[in-house]
């Protein structure tokens, strides 16, 4: 049967994804430093987390943005790895018992349920800090667009970016933020390594601030990082647990502000329906910016 032009396009995305997640993860083999027969069990941690059921979504980000400004996947695909071995440390902490207390992600026990608090911890620093050597390493990029990477990396990361609204996200347990403020919270805790993963591509591809495409890039990622998230609140409080492969209700139950706390789910659809248009809209003059743009698609109908 003749697949309708819809139909066949979600398929290509689709296999493009899991092309680019096989390639994230030979890079994310090669990524880790062998296990130390003095504590093993160090690396078991890292490697059950680094290579459970994850989407890949920043490195798949990070891949086609560089394919589309002309770069090589050999380029970009350390920077992918880093940025994957971030992502995966932050999920590692996010479910601690002293933060969202979760005890199923990517549909497996957490990190701490299998190896202990003490052991995820530490597991999920060996990750961010092993992270900046695999970027640092990239040898297809010459020293100063590794440089850049490194320094964007931590930037993105760190107290300005993804752990700033990690601490958000924590105070407002106790408070009740207004909007503005959840969304600087989302732009950070999500946001900040969606974009991350669109300026490594660019980094990656020798694209900087000067090109007119970088800014497109940008807007893109900051568009697509906030429908990443409202999605993210969607499926946590009407999702399937099996599916997404994390319990859902969790945001209501730890009191969380998210986009349901200021808008009913199908405003929140509507509103991350508008951001994906605009993602789009920002990149659909770029040459090759096609699988960017059913990316963007399919991350708003996500159902995990
Ligand atoms: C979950 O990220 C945490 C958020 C930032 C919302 P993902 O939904 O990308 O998780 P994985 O990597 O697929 O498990
Ligand atoms: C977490 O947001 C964002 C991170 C920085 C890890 P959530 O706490 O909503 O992510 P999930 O729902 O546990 O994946
Ligand atoms: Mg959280
Ligand atoms: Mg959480
Ligand atoms: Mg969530």
């Amino acid at each position: 049967m003749k697949k309708d032009g819809f139909v066949s396009k979600m398929q290509d995305i689709k296999d493009i994804i899991a092309e680019i997640a096989r390639m994230t993860e030979a890079e994310l083999e090669k990524s880790l430093p062998a296990p130390d027969p003095d504590y093993p069990v160090l690396c078991e941690s890292e490697r059950y987390s680094l290579f459970s059921a994850g989407k890949r979504i920043r490195p798949v980000i990070a891949v086609l943005v560089c394919r589309m400004l002309g770069g090589s996947d050999e380029a970009v695909l350390p920077f992918a790895a880093a940025l994957e071995m971030v992502h995966c440390y932050s999920l590692i902490h996010d479910d601690l018992p002293c933060m969202d207390d979760d005890d199923l992600r990517r549909g497996r026990p957490t990190n701490h349920r299998m190896f202990g608090e003490a052991i995820a911890l530490l597991a999920g620093d060996a990750l961010l800090t092993q992270a900046f050597a695999v970027a640092a390493g990239n040898r297809e990029v010459g020293p100063d667009r590794a440089l850049k990477a490194v320094s964007l990396l931590s930037e993105r990361s760190g107290g300005a970016g993804m752990v700033g609204g990690q601490v958000m996200d924590k105070l407002a347990e106790n408070g009740s933020p207004g909007y503005r403020t959840m969304i600087g919270m989302h732009s950070r805790k999500t946001g900040a390594l969606i974009r991350l993963a669109a300026e490594l591509g660019a980094i990656a591809a020798g694209v900087g601030e000067d090109d007119p495409r970088y800014a497109s890039v940008i807007e893109y990622s900051n568009c697509v990082g906030l429908v990443f998230q409202i999605v993210d609140d969607l499926l946590d409080a009407e999702g399937d647990s099996v599916e997404t492969g994390k319990n859902t209700g969790q945001d209501e139950k730890d009191g969380k502000t998210t986009f349901l706390s200021f808008m009913d789910p199908d405003s929140a659809r509507q509103y991350a329906d508008e951001l994906t248009s605009k993602a789009v809209a920002s990149v659909r003059g770029i040459p090759g910016s096609g699988p960017l743009c059913e990316l963007a698609e399919m991350l708003l109908k996500r159902k995990k």
